[in-house]
């Protein structure tokens, strides 16, 4: 697995904090070269990993241009291929075509894979309905079991991802996953983006992940000019709240109190509760 040289990213993202990514540069495949491939591939490329592109159709002057422009030391392969030399596994294609490519990737044990689709169909009143029982996310860690499975990057437009401040302000982005250390990765890299990586807990909460993303797309089924974009205002209510409450009343228990992932706090830091 080809490895490059080390950087150091640093992004200031509008808190005026400056959030660096001390990337040991990891190999990314980019799995499908549409909407999001054409985003995520460059921003990861600036961020100084290397990127491989993996399209069904890698000698395309299409792809070839995409190569281009994606800085460093960029490439295309097939979709298996690219997958095989990557250590984070970006899966950017339409749901009905990942049931196939998600089986057909190879070995991903050990790698991080990213998760972003929406396994959605429209319904006969025009919404959007959930195709799963489960999730996307799910479905693909229980084709890959070995892997490490990360839903995010979801409930965004790509424009987002291009420009994170395009839409007037920071962009909160939910991540889901059942690795510790593989979360807290992809949330410094969603932070260097210029994005709010915002701990949705384990994978099975990429459900709800799905669901955000199928809201995102009601002002389309009702054909609105205008859209919108997640943010995720903070609040220390509930939370000085509840940790001063006894869980021996039963008001909440405290989960993942011992393993609870470290995100940076892109937007603002939590209020001391002792006041
Ligand atoms: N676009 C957004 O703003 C956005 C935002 C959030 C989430 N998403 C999710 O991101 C995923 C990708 O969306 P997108 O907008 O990038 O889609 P897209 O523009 O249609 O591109 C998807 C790419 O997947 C590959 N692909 C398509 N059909 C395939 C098949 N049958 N087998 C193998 N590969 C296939 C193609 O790449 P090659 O031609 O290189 O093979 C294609 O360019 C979707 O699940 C979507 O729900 C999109």
């Amino acid at each position: 697995m080809k490895k490059v040289v080390a950087v150091l990213s640093c992004v200031v993202v509008v808190s005026f904090t400056m959030t660096c990514l001390a990337a040991e540069t990891d190999t990314v495949a980019v799995i499908g070269t549409g909407d999001m491939g054409d985003s995520l591939g460059p921003r990861f490329a600036e961020l100084g990993y290397r990127v491989v592109y993996g399209s069904r159709s890698p000698g395309s002057e299409r792809v070839k241009a995409l190569v281009a422009r994606t800085k460093g030391d960029a490439s295309a392969a097939t979709q298996a291929e690219a997958a095989q030399q990557a250590d984070i596994v970006l899966t950017l294609v339409p749901w009905p075509a990942m049931e196939t490519v998600a089986q057909s990737l190879g070995n991903l044990d050990g790698k991080i894979v990213i998760d972003v689709s929406m396994p959605f169909k429209q319904g006969d009143d025009g919404y959007p309905e959930h195709l799963l029982e489960t999730s996307s996310a799910e479905m693909i860690q229980s084709w890959n079991p070995g892997a490490k499975v990360v839903k995010t990057f979801a409930t965004l437009g790509s424009q987002v991802i291009d420009d994170p401040l395009v839409e007037g302000g920071l962009v909160s982005v939910p991540i889901a996953a059942n690795d510790r250390a593989a979360k807290e990765k992809v949330a410094r890299i969603v932070a260097a983006l210029g994005l709010d990586p915002v701990d949705f807990g384990p994978l099975r909460m990429a459900r709800d992940i799905e669901i955000m993303q199928m809201i995102y797309m009601i002002p389309l089924s009702q054909n609105r000019p205008q859209n919108w974009e997640f943010f995720f205002r903070r609040s220390d209510h509930y939370g000085c709240y509840l940790s001063s409450a006894s869980t021996s009343e039963g008001i909440m228990p405290v989960y993942d109190a011992n393993n609870l992932a470290e995100f940076p706090q892109v937007n603002g830091a939590a209020r001391n509760c002792v006041e």
